[in-house]
């Protein structure tokens, strides 16, 4: 068991969390549903990475939602702060090491389709890595060659579906397209990532879907949109709208997920 994992494994103690979860910017209100929490920073896990970006609280915290327990990751860091793919690799290979092996990813993301506007909920179906960076390039093992074709999990996808469905949200589904970031995108990157088949875009999730994958880890994805792709409406984009949107459909997602859980979609 590598360091970060034996740490967590002996501040958890007794708990056997069913699923892990990270959670994108203004996702917090996730946490804040969970009973019988216990938090612990990111910077106390050996190994583990630090976010600088605003929004980003940088712990790990376990709990209890839906009436199952669950670890939630909270400040991911992003390629476009390290500089580096991998970046998330300690944690994902901690939460494996933990023996947990399904991963609910979540993000903010654009929206290049007019009928699926901010404060909409997408499951992610299928990505495209568009930024053409892998995290595990310089992986020397054979495992390093990971398929990506049942990348997001079929039976998690439906359940997912159904914990939608039973509390009557809307879930949308479709192709998320990761951009590098920092900056948003442009016009013209829209309408090429509209073309390509994206329904959404944004900055994260895909390096953790493929080290996911690569350590065997059961993956569902969600995006919550907080805005339309550049040039869709006259606005200029800012990381304030995302932070303001996100509680939007965070709301919708943190429902979800907790029928999700209550129902044992995270059971097997
Ligand atoms: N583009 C990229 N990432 C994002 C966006 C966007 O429009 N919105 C939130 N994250």
């Amino acid at each position: 068991m590598n360091a970060a994992a034996n740490y967590l494994r002996y501040r958890l103690g007794e708990r056997r969390p069913v699923a892990a979860m990270v959670l994108g910017s203004g996702l917090g209100l996730l946490v804040e549903a969970m009973e019988d929490t216990l938090r612990v920073p990111f910077a106390e896990i050996p190994g583990f990475p630090v976010s600088a970006v605003t929004g980003h609280a940088g712990e790990v915290v376990a709990g209890r939602l839906g009436g199952r327990d669950i670890l939630v990751l909270s400040g991911r860091v992003h390629y476009y702060e390290a500089g580096d793919a991998a970046v998330m690799r300690p944690v994902i290979a901690a939460i494996a090491d933990l023996g947990i092996d399904r991963l609910l990813l979540t993000n903010s993301a654009g929206s290049v389709r007019q009928d699926m506007p901010p404060g909409s909920v997408m499951m992610i179906e299928d990505h495209i890595a568009f930024s053409g960076l892998n995290p595990l390039i310089g992986e020397a093992s054979e495992g390093r060659f990971v398929g990506m074709t049942t990348a997001y999990d079929a039976a998690l996808r439906t359940r997912l579906a159904e914990a939608a469905e039973t509390v009557g949200e809307t879930l949308f589904g479709g192709v998320y397209m990761w951009f590098s970031g920092p900056s948003f995108e442009t016009p013209a990157e829209i309408r090429m990532a509209r073309t390509l088949g994206a329904d959404a875009v944004g900055m994260s999730t895909v390096p953790e879907t493929i080290l996911a994958r690569f350590f065997g880890l059961r993956v569902v994805a969600a995006s919550v949109i907080t805005n339309y792709g550049a040039g869709m409406t006259g606005a200029e984009l800012s990381h304030g709208e995302t932070k303001d949107m996100a509680p939007r459909g965070g709301a919708r997602l943190a429902h979800i997920l907790g029928a999700m859980l209550e129902h044992g979609g995270f059971d097997d």
